[in-house]
């Protein structure tokens, strides 16, 4: 990841930044949500989307419908039906020390304004999984799980099979119609056995208790839920038909009554010493609870002051989580090895002498790449602080230098990639020629690692999805030179030497030879987002695949297009002054106009190269004159560059793909690079030859707005921009992120600002919300 300071990003940097960033954290979320096999620490999420929203709060024009920062939790998987939630299940701010808790139990007064301490109740964070169960009449009627916050996934049949669920709420006096919210958990024996079990069957095991507890609700077969011994604690309820009480500690007491369990440690306390003590309870009691809680929830416990208090933007004023710090230990950095990813990345691995830290032992922990490694001062033989903060992956927090052997010398990056081709490893560069922490190996499909890597990403589960051919099997079929590139894949399922060689190979039988055979030919048939996303090209992930999609609809149109792009990529010169900062795209273009047709003006030859810029570019602002004016120094470097550019700009396909909503430039760039690979194009000719890519659905031809190009712009009042964009692609139309000569339709709603111009300057038809809603009969 780049980590420039944010006020030192440009626009065009703060883009790339984001679409990266928002691919990635999407990666993440369906890891987590949907896989329940997160892959990074919940601390390195954490840091993503914090890095998310400081750019965001920068540069808040560029905040994407789809933005990581607008969803809590993540999308939903399609395998259950979806459930609107009465009321959003939102989330709660986290404190992380008294400070913080003093600091919320001021706001509340402050906000209340009474000077008296405030009662509050105290109550453990349970580490598990959200849900939602509606009843009415007293009885269990659906089930939810989170999901986005306002939409979740029915697991009505599933959360059934809890015992601690009462299918018919006892006793009396509850609402007619309630949603009672709470979490279902695993306890840490029942984790245990359950793992235990996974291994002894050859199944995969989960990380910790939430994952299992996540794994096992959002089974499709309720009777493998049922199996599990999933356990649920009410805390909190969403829609309610009446009141049913007047403090918080009240309803505890309520859903206890109705046959809930609730958390057994909840107390009441009274201000700011309250909530620190109950904290310290809690941090005693934890280890001895028999399940993982990661903090104390505070909660203002009168609800006529909940009400009052109410909610920013996700989170209620009246409660916080106040968080367990993370768990450490100390062990030895044994080794630091180089992984190769698919992308050729060299990312650092540190070997550590096992230890324990939060009940699971530790040997590997990513140490990110070389500049982590030198801000760690991390050395080989060290003794290291290692850090578990709830999650998978463990953080190295510090190294302990006292204790450092006297010849352990400073770490130094490889400058070869580990592979045998030993190719020279490059830093990488941002579009400006900024240097990024990222090292890679030049080798691309050459190097043996990324080729595994790049086969394993396309055969894996989201991309191409083949049953049967796991890590194993792969690493076995490139080593006999089988498999070099994809299409070998497919080529194998029809060999039929290799596969009577296959059958005599220990473990491989007469059965699974034909699973696997099964397994290719199923694919032969594949989607075209699923396809582009198998490419694996850099920054073009499962979103942008199908944005592309979508677009294209064919995979010929798809190619062609990408392989006019790589023609027409936007060269070094004018990258460099697209990308400087304080140019933005009125600025690009003025100076590129400029420089297409250079004017005769009388300009004092002795002037300033400001104040020259100033008469010879109006439309340049102060702001780009200056940086233009820092970055060049002289008129003729400036003027050079600028005739560079002109000659340097990108084509009309290259445009083409960076305009369609959810791709842009640095996608588009990267699409490029790859088609400009003869290599690649190759790769690409030979995978078609033996598949059939099926177009994405052929929108209606029918309508108003079929065919044509849409960008919608300003604030929509009468539906979402997702709505809107769903609505217009489901009538034909495609919708683009920027408006150009291809642009057939502007919507504009108030505030739109650049693009409204853009089309009143190509003579573009622009139309307000209601006007589109009438064409299109919505
Ligand atoms: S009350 C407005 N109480 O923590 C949210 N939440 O970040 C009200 N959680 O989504 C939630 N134990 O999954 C509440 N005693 C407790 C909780 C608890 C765990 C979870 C819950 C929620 C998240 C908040």
């Amino acid at each position: 990841m780049d980590v420039r300071p944010i006020d030192q990003l440009t626009e065009a940097q703060a883009v790339e930044e984001l679409t990266q960033l928002a691919d990635t954290i999407a990666a993440h979320d369906i890891r987590y949500y949907q896989e329940d096999a997160p892959a990074i620490s919940d601390a390195d999420y954490d840091a993503l989307k914090q890095r998310n929203l400081a750019i965001e709060q920068a540069f808040p024009h560029l905040v994407r419908d789809n933005s990581p920062s607008l969803r809590v939790g993540a999308a939903r998987s399609e395998q259950f039906a979806p459930v609107e939630h009465g009321t959003p299940m939102l989330s709660l701010d986290n404190a992380f020390s008294d400070e913080d808790a003093a600091e919320f139990d001021g706001r509340v007064k402050r906000f209340l304004k009474i000077a008296g301490p405030v009662a509050y109740t105290a109550e453990p964070k349970i580490d598990g999984l959200s849900a939602s169960l509606r009843y009415e009449n007293g009885v269990l009627v659906r089930g939810a799980t989170r999901g986005d916050g306002r939409v979740g996934e029915d697991v009505t049949e599933n959360l059934r099979t809890l015992a601690e669920i009462p299918k018919r709420l006892k006793g009396s006096g509850w609402p007619e119609v309630i949603e009672v919210r709470g979490e279902v958990y695993l306890g840490h024996e029942e984790f245990a056995a359950l793992n235990a079990a996974a291994e002894a069957a050859g199944q995969r095991t989960y990380a910790n208790p939430r994952n299992a507890a996540a794994g096992s609700l959002r089974q499709i077969d309720p009777k493998i839920t049922a199996q599990r011994p999933l356990r649920f604690f009410a805390y909190a309820w969403g829609l309610l038909s009446a009141p049913f009480a007047e403090t918080q500690w009240e309803a505890l007491q309520k859903l206890a009554a109705w046959g809930f369990k609730t958390t057994p440690q909840s107390r009441r306390v009274e201000g700011l010493e309250g909530l620190l003590e109950a904290y310290r309870e809690m941090e005693a009691v934890r280890p001895h609870l028999g399940f993982d809680i990661d903090g104390v929830v505070y909660k203002v416990d009168r609800l006529d002051w909940q009400q009052r208090l109410g909610f920013v933007s996700r989170a209620p004023r009246w409660g916080i989580a106040r968080k367990f710090p993370a768990q450490q230990a100390r062990t030895v950095l044994e080794a630091i090895d180089i992984q190769v990813g698919r992308t050729g990345a060299l990312t650092p691995v540190a070997r550590l002498t096992p230890v324990t830290v939060g009940g699971v032992v530790v040997t590997n922990a990513t140490l990110h790449n070389a500049d982590e490694i030198a801000r760690l001062d991390a050395r080989v033989g060290d003794t290291v602080i290692l850090q578990r903060a709830g999650d998978v992956i463990p953080q190295i927090v510090s190294v302990v230098e006292a204790e450092r052997p006297a010849d352990a010398a400073p770490y130094a990056f490889p400058h070869e990639c580990p592979c045998e081709l030993k190719t020279p490893v490059v830093r990488e560069t941002t579009a400006s020629g900024a240097e990024t922490v990222v090292r890679r190996c030049s080798g691309e499909f050459a190097c043996p690692f990324q080729k595994l890597a790049h086969l394993r990403h396309f055969v894996s589960r989201r991309a191409f999805d083949i049953e049967g051919l796991g890590e194993k099997q792969l690493t076995a079929f490139v080593e006999r030179e089988w498999i070099r590139e994809p299409a070998d894949i497919f080529r194998l399922a029809r060999d039929e030497a290799k596969l009577a060689e296959l059958r005599q190979t220990d473990g491989y039988g007469e059965t699974s030879v034909k699973n696997l055979v099964a397994g290719i030919e199923a694919r032969r048939s594949i989607s075209l987002d699923r396809f582009i996303f198998g490419l694996g090209m850099r920054h073009v992930g499962e979103t942008t695949s199908t944005a592309l999609a979508r677009h294209f609809e064919t995979v010929e149109a798809f190619v062609a297009v990408a392989e006019r792009a790589a023609q027409g990529r936007p060269g070094k010169t004018y990258l460099a002054l697209a990308n400087l900062d304080g140019v933005g795209p009125t600025a690009r273009d003025a100076i590129l106009a400029f420089a297409a047709q250079p004017k005769d003006l009388l300009i004092p030859p002795d002037a300033a190269l400001e104040e020259r810029l100033r008469l010879a570019i109006p439309k340049l602002n102060r702001t780009a004159r200056a940086a233009l004016a820092g970055h060049f120094e002289t008129w003729d470097a400036f003027a050079t560059a600028a005739q560079l550019a002109v000659a340097q700009r990108p084509g009309d396909d290259f445009l083409e793909i960076a305009s369609v909503d959810g791709v842009g430039e640095v996608a588009a760039r990267m699409i490029g690079e790859f088609f400009a690979e003869e290599h690649n194009r190759l790769k690409v000719q030979a995978l078609l030859a033996e598949l059939q890519v099926v177009p994405a659905a052929r929108p209606k031809t029918d309508t108003a707005v079929a065919g044509k190009t849409v960008v919608f712009t300003g604030s929509l009042e009468r539906m979402t921009r997702d709505e809107a964009k769903a609505q217009a692609e489901r009538l034909g139309a495609k919708v683009s992120g920027s408006v150009s000569k291809k642009t057939d339709l502007v919507v504009a709603g108030p505030g739109a600002g650049s693009k409204l111009k853009a089309a009143a300057d190509l003579g573009i038809r622009v139309m307000t919300e209601d006007e589109w809603l009438e064409l299109v009969g919505g």
